[in-house]
């Protein structure tokens, strides 16, 4: 309890303009999907990182931290604990951590060199612009998230093989040692992994090889017992002794094609053996003497994560402080203006040239900057570009820092809960649905309410539009920061308030990922909070100065890790209490 004061009282110090935030007068807590909940200010002001010397491992599940741990300890460096809490998570975290998906990988190396590997799906060969559309042109409700249209070539495996080979210092069976125990011996179910495969009990119901692994003998498993998934168990083995070759040229692919031929999917084996991972120059920008580097096309996280901090870098929030009204004013018209430029043109780079140069140009921010009032919100509608979207929780960030100053931050998905819902045969794991990220038809809505535009449209061997942004910021050239989150196009403003929190706002980690944040994407021109973030001092003004908001449970969850002289900060999100910051 003296060191809980103590720790409070030096983070108050350090955070003046957050300690005079006047006190919520909105609920305690608030439930949220995945049983986590969002910290009132006063339990904000008490929260605590992990704190170790050495090493951190951030994930949003408990066993998948512990695994990444087990490698650092091992002598393993962050790039072969990635690894290993990447296929672990794809065993603790079904509904998020994959196999079947894609991602995005940052990575900071101690020799001085930023990396960012692109691991994201690609569309089949056979794929087009208007598959998803009937002959009059209209788009077919459910084919681009429930059929096996939906499912683009996964990347995941290709991504963390190639990681491993190229940036690891440990064989793939050790790394993948923990994963396959744990789906071949179990684990405990927490409240929280049962609330999630709970989201999907209908889905997992209507087909024999889902229901055998995810219900218990026809019902919902429950807290207390434990998983076993020996499928995924010798999937995992396979891997662990074939690599990607078995995946991509092997039985596994080739059990993935019969299953999406047998039912209406237009997956090849050439699909998989065309599949490529790439490694790119990472997105990097300055913001208050940080490098940010983060995840560039087919990622629109980090152009307008570093669009928004460029155009509100002259302001000084941390006078303004945490959710002050100016703070929340200069925040949300900064991600309008981001959010509508990103809407716009941004596509796989492979396919259409993106303009981030521009995008990122300090001109642009300018430019941007002189068309905000003063004191009143801009409508969206007087902002152009086409329209943006809501998106849930269904993916999932994890952050590793190690002893020698190397960092990764990796982001990856199947996009909705469980992907498209359904496993290839015996293979033990969810195929992504990853398709509807792209756009069906310019001007008609995706899953998630996204309204694209042709930068974006279907083309064979193309990757999907993300909003995926793992990130890292360095000061001086060492890592300060690792952060990253799930949640759609809500993913990039919650990075940017990591940043705004960690760095303007001098909060500690757990406070830093804690703290009730807001979203918005231009349109629906509505300003989304969560429960605390507005307290009856800002509301009334803020909605006097036009801001219509909107209440949502949670927005995104950060995974994040903050290192500073002589002590590394980890916090696993509240909103995410299945989770885990440990270490060394
Ligand atoms: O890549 C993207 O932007 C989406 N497929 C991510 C989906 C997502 O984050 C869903 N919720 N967490």
């Amino acid at each position: 309890m003296r060191c809980t004061f103590l720790v409070l009282a030096l983070a108050l110090a350090a955070t003046p303009s957050f300690a005079e935030a006047p006190a919520t007068t909105t609920a305690a807590k608030q439930a949220f999907d995945s049983g986590g909940s969002v910290l009132t200010r006063a339990a904000l002001a008490q929260a605590l990182p992990v704190v170790a010397r050495h090493a951190m491992v951030v994930s949003a599940q408990h066993y998948a931290t512990e695994a990444g741990l087990d490698i650092l300890k091992q002598g393993g460096n962050a790039i072969d604990a990635a690894v290993a809490v990447g296929y672990a998570l794809a065993v603790v975290d079904p509904c998020c951590g994959n196999l079947g998906g894609g991602g995005f990988m940052t990575v900071h190396l101690k020799d001085g060199r930023d990396l960012f590997l692109d691991f994201r799906e690609k569309a089949p060969r056979k794929a087009s612009a208007t598959m998803f559309q009937d002959a009059q042109g209209r788009v077919i409700a459910g084919l681009s998230t429930d059929s096996w249209l939906a499912i683009a070539v996964p990347g995941t495996v290709m991504g963390l093989d190639d990681a491993l080979a190229r940036y690891g210092t440990m064989s793939r069976a050790q790394v993948m040692a923990p994963a396959i125990k744990l789906a071949r011996d179990g684990f405990v179910l927490a409240r929280q992994d049962v609330e999630r495969l709970m989201t999907s009990t209908d889905q997992f119901a209507r087909a024999p090889n889902t229901a055998a692994i995810f219900l218990n003998h026809g019902a919902p498993w429950k807290a207390g017992e434990v998983l076993k998934q020996p499928e995924l168990a010798k999937t995992l083995e396979a891997i662990a002794k074939d690599g990607d070759a078995v995946f991509y040229r092997g039985s596994i692919a080739q059990r993935i094609v019969e299953a999406s031929q047998k039912n209406g999917g237009i997956l090849s084996p050439q699909d998989f053996t065309d599949y490529t991972v790439t490694w790119q120059q990472p997105i990097t920008c300055d913001y208050r003497g940080y490098s940010v580097v983060s995840a560039p096309p087919p990622s629109s996280g980090g152009v307008t994560l570093c669009e928004i901090l460029e155009v509100l870098k002259p302001y000084p929030l941390g006078q303004w402080g945490y959710a002050s009204v100016k703070t929340t004013h200069y925040l949300v018209e900064a991600e309008r203006r981001a959010f509508a430029d990103r809407n716009s043109d941004l596509g796989d780079p492979a396919f259409i040239d993106n303009p981030v140069a521009m995008l990122l140009s300090p001109d642009h921010a300018a430019a941007l900057r002189a068309s905000i009032q003063p004191d009143k919100a801009t409508p969206s509608a007087e902002i152009a570009g086409p329209a943006l979207n809501r998106e849930g929780l269904h993916t999932t960030h994890y952050s590793v820092v190690d002893a020698d100053g190397n960092a990764v931050s990796t982001t990856y998905t199947v996009n909705r809960y469980f992907g498209m819902g359904a496993i290839a045969g015996d293979t033990g794991f969810f195929l992504n649905d990853e398709m509807d990220d792209f756009t069906a038809k310019p001007g008609v809505p995706n899953m998630f309410g996204l309204v694209q535009g042709a930068a974006n449209a279907i083309a064979p061997g193309k990757r999907p539009l993300s909003s995926m942004t793992p990130t890292i910021l360095l000061k001086d050239g060492q890592v300060f920061l690792v952060t990253g989150s799930p949640g759609g196009s809500s993913i990039i403003s919650t990075v940017a308030q990591s940043i705004l929190n960690t760095v303007d706002f001098g909060m500690n980690a757990q406070q830093a990922v804690d703290a009730p944040r807001l979203h918005h994407q231009w349109q629906p021109d509505v300003v989304y909070v969560e429960p605390g973030y507005l307290t009856d001092e800002t509301k009334a003004p803020l909605e006097a100065m036009g801001y219509t908001f909107r209440d949502r449970g949670s927005i995104g969850a950060d995974e994040a890790i903050v290192v500073k002289p002589g002590r590394i900060e980890g916090a696993n999100d509240s909103r995410r209490p299945a989770g885990l910051a440990a270490g060394y």
